[in-house]
């Protein structure tokens, strides 16, 4: 028998590499390779990268440096960087970085056998164009190698919204949703391999739109079939974008028992000026008005968000309309940023505002949406809810589920559970997450 060479890959960013990099991973494991989860011994070195922010992109040339002792000790092992930084930045990787063999953009890993066998000739390859036909098309499903209850499953791709701050549109290309035919053979595919709560994923998910026989899919429709299939317990989508979220679509959050009640919806700034300066094309009254339409159906979902400080030209009135905002819509949780200046955007050139006024205004909002992630866990605390368990936890004897607004719960019980949805009581929670027991 063939002695298998061994990968080994890692993803940064958002869940959309996590799920390319399983896709990925399948490719190459019918192309001879399986995963090793170091790279000390590793044959090929893989890093699907996030060009968010600055930070995000640095990370990858760091972490190339640290290879170099590698390649020295096997000239036969092949280093690739994979997602955004690798469609962004290209040739420039290959210039910069002359560890780097390979450069593949989200569009085009279907390619990467291909470009593999150039490399063993010793060519190094690039390819971050976006090809017509859809890269998981042609690589192969995953049948849930790691037998997790929980699943990714990338619905759409993309994105046409320009946000003058933004990287996406660049690096992932146009909207472009996938056959909701694909899309639910490949959820019962997930589900007979053990899978029970699936997250359906897109840079805007809720944009989601498709032709078929004459009809056209929405999400609403996408979640309405999946729901149909048996095993199927949970669904989820992220992220939303708010000038999509439709009417039907509220308000499946009070109709549709398999939809989690955890709304994704960021707005990145509470100020009317800086969300025309950064292009969202809608106001903070939409924003609010969504969100008391979603909580009219579903009282008590958690709704997280996104937010972005010191994004050119934000002065601090501006800053605290988004404080008031966060006051007005109490998140059960949210990620903020600093702006980073991103090469290309339309920002790139605006007048940036001082790092110390980014970091403070950093810190206020975070200590206040900090305070508001507690309050909502408080509030649990005492009171039973349905949990599915999902992993053996670090503890002995310990394992972690999901509550239904999708944070860790830890509880003591046997890993033969894991897969299950039960009951449990509620006993303390921390910032991140909550303890219980078994009601
Ligand atoms: N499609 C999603 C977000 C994708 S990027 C949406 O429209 O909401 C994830 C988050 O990164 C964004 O919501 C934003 O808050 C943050 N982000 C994007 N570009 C950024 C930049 N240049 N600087 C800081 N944060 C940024
Ligand atoms: Fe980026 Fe805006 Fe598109 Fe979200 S909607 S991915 S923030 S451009
Ligand atoms: Fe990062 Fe690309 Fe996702 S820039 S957040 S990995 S779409």
């Amino acid at each position: 028998m063939l002695l298998k060479k061994k990968l080994f890959i890692k993803s940064y960013g958002c869940q959309m590499n996590v799920y390319d990099s399983l896709r990925m991973t399948e490719s190459l494991n019918n192309h001879g390779y399986e995963v090793t989860d170091t790279p000390d011994h590793a044959d090929l070195i893989l890093l699907n990268t996030c060009h968010i922010r600055e930070k995000a992109a640095e990370k990858v040339y760091s972490e190339l440096g640290r290879y170099k002792y590698l390649k020295a000790l096997n000239p036969n092992l092949k280093i690739g960087v994979a997602g955004c930084v690798a469609q962004a930045e290209g040739e420039e990787i290959i210039k910069r970085q002359p560890l780097v063999d390979l450069v593949v953009g989200p569009q085009a890993y279907h390619r990467l056998p291909s470009m593999l066998e150039k490399t063993r000739q010793g060519v190094r390859s690039i390819d971050t164009e976006f090809p017509i036909e859809d890269k998981f098309e042609y690589l192969p499903r995953s049948p849930n190698p790691r037998k997790s209850p929980v699943a990714f499953l990338t619905a759409q791709e993309g994105c046409d919204k320009f946000c003058a701050f933004c990287v996406v549109p660049y690096t992932r290309g146009s909207e472009v949703s996938r056959s909701p035919k694909k899309l639910i053979e490949e959820a019962e595919s997930l589900v007979s391999n053990g899978v029970v709560e699936i997250t359906l994923l897109g840079q805007n998910v809720n944009a989601f739109k498709y032709m078929e026989s004459g009809r056209t899919w929405s999400l609403f429709r996408l979640i309405k079939s999946l729901a149909r299939i048996d095993g199927l317990k949970r669904i989820r989508f992220t992220t939303s974008h708010p000038n999509d979220m439709t009417e039907d679509l509220i308000k499946l959050f009070g109709d549709e028992e398999k939809l989690m009640p955890y709304l994704h919806l960021p707005i990145q700034s509470g100020s009317n000026s800086i969300l025309r300066a950064m292009n969202r094309k809608h106001d903070t009254n939409k924003y609010l008005d969504i969100i008391e339409r979603v909580r009219m159906v579903r009282s008590d979902i958690a709704i997280s968000g996104d937010f972005i400080v010191g994004f050119p030209g934000e002065k601090e009135s501006d800053f605290e309309a988004t404080l008031d905002l966060c006051k007005k819509i109490n998140y059960a949780q949210a990620y903020s940023f600093k702006y980073s200046a991103r090469p290309g955007t339309p920002a790139y050139q605006m007048a940036d505002v001082s790092e110390e006024v980014k970091s403070r205004r950093l810190y206020q909002l975070q200590d206040l949406l900090v305070k508001q992630q507690k309050a909502f866990q408080k509030k649990m605390v005492g009171r039973v809810y349905p949990i599915l368990i999902e992993k053996k936890g670090k503890e002995p004897g310990q394992v972690v589920g999901r509550s239904p607004y999708l944070q860790p719960v830890f509880l003591n019980a046997p890993s033969e559970i894991i897969g299950e949805i039960i009951n449990v009581k509620i006993k303390s929670c921390r910032t991140n997450s909550l303890e219980g027991v078994k009601n």
